[in-house]
């Protein structure tokens, strides 16, 4: 494999404060060269080796964000459900029926292409790794499909069986959840990395919640949890008390959540674009941070409660309306993400990381809040490899 270096970086972000300043390991004037996929070294601009070079014309190279939350594999869309609650309409986890018939009546190759269309889109807006749940076929065949496709774009894939009762099991959701804990479970697992919840009023409570957890975790799966979206509710404490790598919206927290969140070892992953597109209160990152919790910022790509790949936007709202710094944002969206996938091999540019990174159209990554909105991403590399 050939080598590749990116020369003339005004401002290098490692993510590693051992490399460089502050909890964002910044580099002015560097150079960073990838080998075999990995990152190589980093120098000083004009020192790095390697086959091919890039010139980054004094602008800013910062680690691939590492979206932990997507549900990217689904069929049609809700634009009027969403049209409907910018007209005051509240957001409900009911819609979840209606993707599940689209998703139900299409192909597998028709959900490849739109996988593929939508991580596309997410590769341009600098999204170098992602998370990828099913959740859109709630019966055996379709979970299973959706999971299949969903590991064609990741190795980071989680089974969501338990995101709502279909319709087919409307009044019986403890027989639902038996057939996710046995014959569904059964088949997913061996295509998952992860096991998924949806813990809300509307959704799973508590004890179903625990029983896929437990399930899950049986299987040898790794867990993760939807919690606090709707409402205030045990997902997060569940979460915690389960060792749950992520408890993902928080967007209800409490003193109590808050208290188990920096007690224990699960991640709260904010979803500041659900929160804007179902117009649901915006939580206060920064008493979480405060609180010593550690967090992550994803898309949370559905087409539901937040259609979108655009993370730059997801760091502009939680700058503007959840408290965080730029620079904690940009290390949530990066290493926090990484870390609420359990990873450590990404998310960060450092000798033998995995060489993922994007080159900016603009100096710091400040710009990604300072000109929300604006696509800042110039190329994209994942693996060493320009994929735009
Ligand atoms: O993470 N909260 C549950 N699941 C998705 C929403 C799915 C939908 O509305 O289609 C979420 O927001």
């Amino acid at each position: 494999m050939s080598s590749l270096a990116i020369e003339n970086i005004g401002l290098l972000l490692t993510n590693d404060p051992e490399l460089g300043d502050g909890p964002l390991g910044m580099v002015e004037n560097a150079s960073i060269a990838f080998e075999d996929g990995l990152v190589a070294e980093i120098g000083p601009a004009g020192s790095a080796q390697a086959d091919h070079h890039v010139d980054a014309g004094g602008r800013c190279v910062m680690p691939g964000f590492v979206d932990s939350h997507t549900h990217l594999v689904f069929a049609g869309d809700r634009a009027r459900e969403f049209a409907a609650r910018m007209a005051g309409e509240p957001y409900s986890a009911g819609g979840i029926r209606v993707t599940t018939d689209s998703t139900r009546a299409a192909t597998r190759e028709e959900l490849t292409g739109l996988t593929e269309g939508r991580r596309r889109e997410a590769i341009r807006a600098g999204i170098t790794h992602t998370e990828i749940k099913s959740g859109y076929g709630l019966d055996v065949p379709s979970e299973l499909c959706c999971l299949e496709v969903a590991a064609e774009f990741t190795d980071d894939v989680t089974f969501l069986g338990a995101h709502v009762v279909p319709s087919e099991f409307e009044g019986r959701a403890d027989d639902y959840v038996d057939l996710v804990c046995g014959e569904m479970l059964a088949a997913c697992a061996p295509h998952s990395r992860w096991i998924d919840v949806f813990c809300e009023v509307g959704a799973f409570d508590r004890d179903q919640s625990r029983r896929v957890l437990e399930a899950g975790r049986e299987a040898g799966l790794g867990l993760r949890v939807h919690g606090n979206q709707l409402g205030p509710g045990p997902g997060v404490q569940l979460a915690v008390e389960m060792g749950a790598a992520s408890v993902d919206h928080c967007t209800y927290l409490e003193d109590a959540d808050l208290e188990a969140l920096a007690s224990g070892s699960t991640v709260a992953t904010f979803l500041p674009a659900t929160d804007f597109s179902t117009r649901q209160p915006y939580p206060d990152a920064r008493r979480a941070i405060d609180a010593g919790v550690e967090v992550a910022v994803a898309t949370n790509t559905n087409p539901g409660s937040s259609n979108t790949t655009a993370m730059g936007f997801c760091l502009a709202l939680a700058v503007r309306d959840m408290g965080m710094t730029i620079d904690e944002a940009v290390r949530a969206a990066t290493v926090g993400g990484a870390t609420a996938l359990g990873r450590s091999d990404i998310g960060r540019l450092t000798p033998g990381a995995r060489a993922d990174a994007v080159l900016l159209n603009a100096a710091s990554h400040a710009d990604f809040v300072y000109r929300p909105g604006v696509p800042l991403v110039d190329a994209t590399f994942i693996a060493g490899q320009l994929c735009s």
